[in-house]
Parts: structure tokens; C-alpha cells; sequence
């Protein structure tokens, strides 16, 4: 298992849109276990591949409160989203000290493979349906900062770039 560099907005590589993944593999299956050690790592619930510029639809999640239930998620697919929506603060792993309210749907039905291949469906709401819909926009290469206004965005934006700047720097 290998942490790996995970991207940072405003990188234009987080615009990447993944494609479909033909075969969880032994590769498929390394990505998995280094993005779940990458994951832990960097002390987040969830990571999607385009955040370490692994452009296939591939998402781990982890929002138990011992951090030992991964949840893998390849090739998903939303199948029913709620009509009743939330607000809820996302932060993300690629903004890092960015916090922002998102409007979602509070419950989801998606359909995945698991990381051994298997077809699955699952129910999630609350933070669970938040973080995979969020995990999902990822691989759709969308960043949770663009549902913001323009304005917060170009804050955010100035911020990311003026951090790695000191960085650089330091
Ligand atoms: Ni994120």
C-alpha cells in the first residue's frame, strides 16, 4: 500500500471526467488499497480516483467513527435520488480547510462493484449519501466549489494558489 499525492484545486486535472473501469484486477485492486491507505492518511471519509489522478470511476468512502468500515465503490451509478434535499458543510480532501454548505439529495440508491467485483445495490442517507454523491461529482469532474457562488469560489481559488505559493516557498 502507498499514500499517493492527492491533487489540489484549482489543478485542472480535478476537471478530469473518469471512464468506466473494465475489470477489477490486481491494478484495480492496488488502486483501491493505496487510495483507502491515502485516505487514512490524509484523515478524510472519502476519496475518488481523479483526486489522485487516476482518471477511472473508482470512490472509497469511510464514515464510521473508527474509521474500519471502507466502503468501495467502483463503476457507481446513482439509480434514485429523493426529491427532499439537505444542506449540509462539505469540506474536501483537494481544498483542504474549505468548509461549505452543498444542497443534495438526503437519500440515494446506487449500484456499484464491490472491490472484489461484485455487483451491489445499497440505501444510503444522512452523511454517507452526502459523501458519495460528492465522491461521485468527482469522478464527473466536478469540485463541491463550484455549487458555490462565484465569488466564494474565486476566494477559494486565490487562497489555494496563495497556500501552495508559501509552500513552494517554504
Ligand atoms: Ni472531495
Amino acid at each position: 500500500m502507498a499514500v499517493l499525492p492527492i491533487l489540489c484545486y484549482p489543478d485542472p486535472r480535478l476537471h478530469t471526467v473518469a471512464r468506466p473501469v473494465q475489470a477489477v484486477d490486481a491494478r484495480i485492486q492496488t488502486l483501491v488499497a493505496d487510495m483507502l491507505a491515502t485516505m487514512y492518511d490524509a484523515q478524510g471519509i472519502g476519496l475518488a480516483a481523479t483526486q489522485v489522478d487516476v482518471h477511472e470511476r473508482v470512490v472509497v468512502i469511510d464514515v464510521s467513527e473508527e474509521h474500519n468500515q471502507p466502503l468501495v465503490l467502483v463503476n457507481p451509478e446513482i439509480t434514485w435520488a429523493s426529491p427532499e434535499t439537505q444542506i449540509n458543510d462539505e469540506g474536501c480532501l483537494s481544498v483542504p480547510g474549505i468548509y461549505d454548505g452543498v444542497e443534495r439529495a438526503s437519500a440515494i440508491k446506487v449500484t456499484a462493484l464491490d472491490g472484489e467485483g461484485r455487483s451491489r445495490t445499497l440505501e444510503a442517507e444522512g452523511l454517507l449519501a452526502v459523501c458519495i454523491q460528492h465522491e461521485m461529482d468527482h469522478l464527473l469532474g466536478k469540485v463541491f466549489v463550484e455549487y458555490l457562488s462565484p465569488l466564494k469560489r474565486n476566494r477559494i481559488k486565490t487562497k489555494m494558489l496563495k497556500a501552495r505559493r508559501d509552500t513552494a516557498k517554504a
